[in-house]
């Protein structure tokens, strides 16, 4: 039997930990049991909504409402062929944990994504990604309830439309899927991806030149530059990286000589978030309990008792400044949830 709790405090459920409750509260830790939570909500009308570890939401009041956290657990390897490995992680795993078991195990292709906060459901909503790797180079299949029908569904990699932090579990109609498990695909060899920054100087300096040096070099990079939640609350970048057509770029660099740019490939070209926030004043600047982190300005912090009202507030005028000084929309990564 479900427990479902009433009037629940979501402070620790997210990494923001801003104090919040939900009016209802269930941690559904099979399909069955999920299938079960939305159906008991629909039944009395209430709104629902699906959370992992809460490492990407930004609640801006209580949710009068039933917050799901699925926990559903379990990594299995599915096919283990000569090459590759296909491994089933289900989805309330914590994503670090399962980067770690298949670094233990030598299979290759999570290491970059070491110490990213958040549940392994999530990586395929949010396609996670870091120092050159996202989520779906390693993704097979995605293993989700269809909300229409109640029916377990295989959603194969390319039906998943990735993109920049982007999926269609986001976009499209958010709520048809809820992710139960995620296979991947990891190789037993494979070439170790260094061109990101300066991850490849740093992991030469650790001597060793293997799998689990990378995670660690990884992890090394990530604390010396982002909070750790456990200690200041965050949800990592709380903005993506803008696209600007090409010609918008050459008036942004006709103001901004130095202005940081990688082409994307298709004539578009991405401009590091973090390079306008700073270049716009905002870097560790702090208002009451809510500021930007003095080390990645991208990332905006909650000191200790902000509300999510006042982070969503501070993340708009930075959002309005950058606009105002650059011509720029700064789109959120983060999710928000009034
Ligand atoms: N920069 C500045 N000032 C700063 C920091 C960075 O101007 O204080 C500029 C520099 O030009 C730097 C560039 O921003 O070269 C890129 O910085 P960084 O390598 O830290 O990466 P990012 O683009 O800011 C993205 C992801 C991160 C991911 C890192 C590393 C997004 C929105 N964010 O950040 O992901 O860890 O790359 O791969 O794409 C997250 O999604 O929550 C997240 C933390």
């Amino acid at each position: 039997m479900l427990k479902i709790h009433d009037n629940y405090s979501l402070k620790d459920n997210t990494t923001f930990g801003v104090n919040i409750a939900a009016a209802w509260y269930a941690e559904p830790t099979t399909a069955e049991a999920l299938v079960f939570a939305i159906t008991h909500a629909r039944e009395r009308n209430w709104k629902y909504y699906i959370t992992g570890e809460g490492s990407n939401l930004l609640f801006t009041g209580d949710f009068e409402g039933l917050i799901i956290h699925p926990l559903v657990k379990g990594i299995t390897v599915v096919d283990d062929a000569a090459t590759e490995v296909l491994v089933k992680a289900g989805a309330g795993e914590n994503w670090d944990r399962f980067v770690a078991h298949c670094v233990e195990q030598q299979w290759y292709g999570a290491e970059n994504l070491s110490l990213i906060p958040g549940s392994v459901g999530a990586a395929p909503v949010q396609n996670i990604g870091a120092y050159g790797v996202e989520a779906k180079d390693i993704i097979a299949w995605v293993e989700v309830i269809n909300t229409k029908n109640m029916q377990p569904e295989v959603i194969s990699n390319t039906a998943c439309g990735f993109g920049y932090r982007d999926s269609i579990f986001k976009h499209g109609e958010p709520g048809k899927y809820i992710v139960t498990a995620v296979v991947f695909s990891l190789k037993k060899n494979a070439p170790l991806l260094l061109d990101y920054g300066n991850v490849k100087e740093l992991f030469i300096q650790r001597g060793t030149q293997d799998l689990h040096n990378l995670r660690e070099t990884i992890i090394d990079i990530r604390n010396s530059k982002l909070p750790d939640p456990c200690e200041t609350g965050n949800a990592g970048s709380f903005f993506k990286n803008p696209v600007i057509a090409a010609n918008e770029f050459e008036i942004l660099r006709s103001r901004y000589a130095a202005a940081p740019n990688y082409p994307t490939g298709t004539g578009r070209v991405k401009i590091p978030a973090a390079w306008l926030i700073e270049t716009a004043g905002w870097k560790g600047k702090r208002e009451g309990d809510v500021g930007t982190w003095p080390k990645q300005p991208l990332v905006i912090v909650n000191y200790g008792n902000a509300t999510g009202r006042q982070i969503f507030d501070f993340s708009e005028k930075i959002r309005l400044d950058i606009l105002e000084q650059f011509g720029i929309t700064l789109d959120r990564e983060v999710t928000l949830i009034s």
